[in-house]
Formats: structure tokens, sequence, C-alpha cells
């Protein structure tokens, strides 16, 4: 079964299990945020104990995004913030000395690019704000991007850090809400954003299905949000307004396992 809308939880909630499938880390601790059943595509926090190695060759594009500790990828030292993006069938070690905690993707990419230049890796601390391509209907979110995977054959920006600016509310606190023919999914690295289901903060994901009515969004304190866009191409669809709060209760929309496990607001200090 394809991804199903997951709007929001706090990854906090999952349990760490341990990561026994040799495409997922053997020997780690993870959490499974979100799976798709028809394709095995696969977004998880992996947590690596110290002194861990391990070489794989995987048939997914990995993407990996580290959230805490230090790890060493084919010899590059990665450390928080840190983002390396895999090819598929690319030979890779993976090891950390002291521990880390990573977010990664696992992409279906069936055909290899031939012209892929192999890992790329990306210091998101010094890679510099973007202002381009956001869409004027959110000009009032203040958003800065960092562009973390750029597909070569469209240009598109797959995966981004998104910044929102502190006190931001749409005007007259009603705005569109908004589409796209693709998939969309969050990872909260830090503030707040409040929406209709509530407030994201940190440690907070989402999975969001092409064709979902989202937003309108704004943050009290500002926001940093790990996004993607999967499955399709982006385009922004508006629809009809929809008054916006700074306080929503919090409204998931999950699936009832995930409603039983993780359906609650989490208050404590943990980032993950
Ligand atoms: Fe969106």
């Amino acid at each position: 079964m394809a991804r199903e809308l997951m709007e929001f939880y706090f990854t906090q909630h999952l349990p760490w299990q341990p990561g026994d499938d040799p495409q997922r880390f053997p020997g780690t601790q993870c959490k499974v945020l979100s799976e798709d059943g028809e394709t095995a595509e696969v977004t998880q926090l992996c947590k690596l104990p110290g002194q861990w190695r391990e070489a794989m060759e995987l048939d997914f594009e990995l993407e990996v995004y580290v959230l805490d500790g230090a790890m060493c990828l084919n010899g590059k030292h990665m450390r928080r913030d840190s983002y390396a993006r895999v090819p598929p069938r690319e030979r890779i070690k993976i090891s950390s000395d002291t521990g880390a905690v990573m977010l990664c993707w696992l992409n279906a990419a069936p055909t290899a690019n031939p012209d892929d230049a192999g890992v790329t890796f990306r210091n998101v601390l010094e890679t510099p704000w973007e202002t381009t391509g956001i869409p004027d209907g959110l000009d009032y979110m203040g958003i800065r991007r960092k562009f973390l995977n750029v597909e070569p054959s469209t240009g598109m920006v797959r995966t981004f850090l998104l910044f929102t600016m502190p006190h931001n509310f749409p005007p007259g606190w009603t705005c569109e809400q908004e589409t796209h023919p693709c998939a969309e999914e969050g990872f909260m690295l830090a503030g707040d954003l409040a929406g209709p289901h509530g407030i994201m903060t940190t440690g907070a994901y989402f999975w969001r299905p092409k064709g979902v009515l989202h937003g309108p969004y704004g943050s009290r304190s500002g926001s940093l949000t790990l996004i993607r866009f999967r499955e399709g191409m982006l385009h922004v669809d508006w629809h009809d307004e929809l008054s916006f709060t700074f306080d929503p209760p919090f409204h998931p929309a999950l699936p009832p396992r995930l409603m039983e496990s993780a359906g609650t607001v989490y208050r404590g200090q943990e980032r993950f």
C-alpha cells in the first residue's frame, strides 16, 4: 500500500526498534516514520551506536541528514546538520565512533543515472539561504530555503530546509488552502508551525499524499523544517480560503495504529 496521509505526529512517541533488515543498517536502532508497501521506500530515524561500521550497497537512492552526533560516510566526516545523497547501487561505508542519529530516506530509483557523480555531501550550516521559487501566496511567511537535493533532469528542488520567520500569519488571518500534484513530507528541526491540524514543533513529522488540501500556516517563534516533494512534479494549486489561528487544537489525520501510539501532543525536551 502506498504511504497514507499522516498529518502529523510527534516522532518522540515512537519506540526505537532494532534495525534488522540488512538494507536498514543492522545493529542500529530505528524508528520507521513512514513506509511505502509497494515501492519499499521508507523514511526513518536511525541511531548508530558507538564503534559501529558497515559497508553496503543499496538498491535505493539514499538521503541522509545528521540530527545528532558524528559519523563518517565514505571517509567524509558528517556531524549535526550534514546532508548526503547516495545514488542507487553505490558501494558505501558508514561508520560512527561515538554514535549518531540520522534521518534517512530510501528512495526507489530503479534506473541508475549514468551522469550521476557519486555521493554528494552538503554542510547545511554553511549552505546559503535562497529566496527564489516561493509562491506569491506564501510571501507573508518570510520563507528562506537551503537546497539539499536538486533533481538534475528537471531542476526541481526535491529536498530542502525550510525557514519561516517568527510572527508570520496570513494577511487578514485568512489564506487560500493549497494542494500539489505530488506528495509532500516534513520533519521539524526547530520552532513551531501552526496549521489546521495543530501546532507542529521539534520532532513533528508529516507525510501528505498528492492532492490533499493544506494550510494556511503561520509561526509565532519561527520554524525550521526538512521538506521533501516526492512522486511527481511540484505545482501549487489554490483553493477556498480558510481562517488561521496561532492556537489550533491538535487534530491529527493519522492511520488508526499511529493514532493509538502517537496521537497526542509531545511536551518533552527530546528532539526526535
Ligand atoms: Fe505544500
